[in-house]
């Protein structure tokens, strides 16, 4: 078994449960952080002996990392392996402080800094407690202590807007130079409160998404970033997201935390939800646990490396998966290019990635 190099940390605390959100999230419990550190420590004693020496990613996401203020995530992060490549903590911007900018650049961590829109009645829509200014605010914080490369989050395809408030958005996230933008459309997940709430606006969003998607495409390309990933755009090479592109690449990865999912050697296995339990039994049973199978495996690393600009090299387990009279009609159609075994799909197709992959499977 290869050693896994790369290492994500949940971290749950919420200040407020924001409406269209599906991730693992505690709101309150604020006098359970330490103890949480702790069992996320003691998680680590137990399970990370599969882990590479040295990590080359590690990825504190959430929930919100950042809630747990300075002197405790800066604990939490001494008490980490340290990564060759990249460590990433996810903050809310409400969060940043003079002292947490500090501490995130005194150990050269990148920050994902969920922003999400700039129009303060799409926030609104979105639940979210921190206006426009707050997010400048963040970044103009997060840049004077020296974070050296920023990732602003943003979400389309909110309920009631525009194509004029995307514009906007677009204008207020470059005018702020990140180094790395995340675009997802947003995703509301049937039978919640937010999707009854919104249920007609987001039938009318879900018509514009693509429009939506070229805005996001045409606006910061043309502001110099490069589209590496279906949601994501970096500011030159450098600044690619390595954590998330290892994901994309099906490499294995070691979770930690409540809700937190690893992948290694051939199992998939689920973290329970309950913070209770969590701090209890740090290590505990998994909730869930299932093999991989190898054509399992192919058939992700073949839907994930899709995302990618770079595309998927079609050989090993792949050219069993693969047919490839439906990889030459989706070139013919102009959706990809298929040179020296690697498929990449251009724009379009990568806009209409499920189709296409529906289209190359045997
Ligand atoms: C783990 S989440 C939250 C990080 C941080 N707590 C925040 O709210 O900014 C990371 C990102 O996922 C995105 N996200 C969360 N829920 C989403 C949804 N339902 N649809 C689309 N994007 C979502 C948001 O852009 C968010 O910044
Ligand atoms: S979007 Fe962020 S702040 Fe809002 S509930 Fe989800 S993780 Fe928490």
């Amino acid at each position: 078994m290869s050693a896994v190099r790369h290492l994500y940390v949940h971290v749950p605390f919420c200040a407020h449960r924001c409406g269209y959100c599906d991730f693992t999230t505690v709101t309150g419990h604020d006098e359970r952080h330490a103890a949480y550190v702790d069992a996320l420590v003691a998680e680590l004693a137990v399970r990370g002996g599969c882990l590479a020496d040295p990590l080359e990613t590690v990825y504190l996401g959430g929930g919100t990392p950042s809630r747990l203020g300075p002197d405790l995530l800066g604990a939490l992060l001494e008490r980490l392996p340290g990564a060759q490549a990249e460590t990433t903590v996810e903050c809310n911007p409400e969060d940043v402080t003079d002292d947490l900018a500090r501490v995130l650049a005194a150990r050269g961590c990148r920050v994902s800094l969920g922003a999400q829109t700039f129009a303060p009645e799409l926030l609104a829509v979105l639940e979210r407690r921190t206006g426009p200014d707050g997010v400048r605010a963040a970044v103009g914080r997060l840049r004077a202590a020296g974070v050296a490369s920023l990732s602003l989050d943003l979400i389309f395809g909110i309920p009631g807007e525009r194509a004029d408030d995307l514009e906007r958005d677009l204008d207020a996230l470059v005018e702020l130079a990140p180094d790395h933008v995340s675009a997802y459309e947003l995703e509301a997940k049937p039978g919640t409160r937010f999707t009854v709430h919104h249920g007609a606006a987001l039938v009318e969003q879900a018509e514009r998404l693509e429009d939506h998607l070229d805005r996001v495409i045409d606006r910061l390309g043309a502001a110099g970033y490069d589209w590496y990933e279906v949601a994501s755009f970096a500011r030159g090479p450098g600044h690619r997201a390595v954590h998330n592109t290892a994901y994309w690449q099906g490499r294995d990865y070691l979770g930690l935390g409540i809700g937190a999912v690893s992948t290694v050697a051939g199992e998939r296995r689920a973290n329970g939800p309950r913070l209770a339990a969590y701090l209890d039994d740090p290590a505990g049973a998994p909730h869930a646990l299932e093999p991989i199978d190898a054509e399992t495996a192919a058939r992700e690393r073949l839907m994930l490396g899709l995302r990618l600009a770079d595309g998927v090299a079609l050989d090993g387990d792949l050219a069993g998966l693969v047919d490839p009279a439906g990889v030459d009609r989706l070139v013919r159609a102009g959706v990809a290019r298929h040179e020296g075994g690697t498929l990449r799909l251009e724009r379009r197709g990568r806009m209409l990635l499920h189709d296409c992959v529906k289209e190359i499977l045997r």
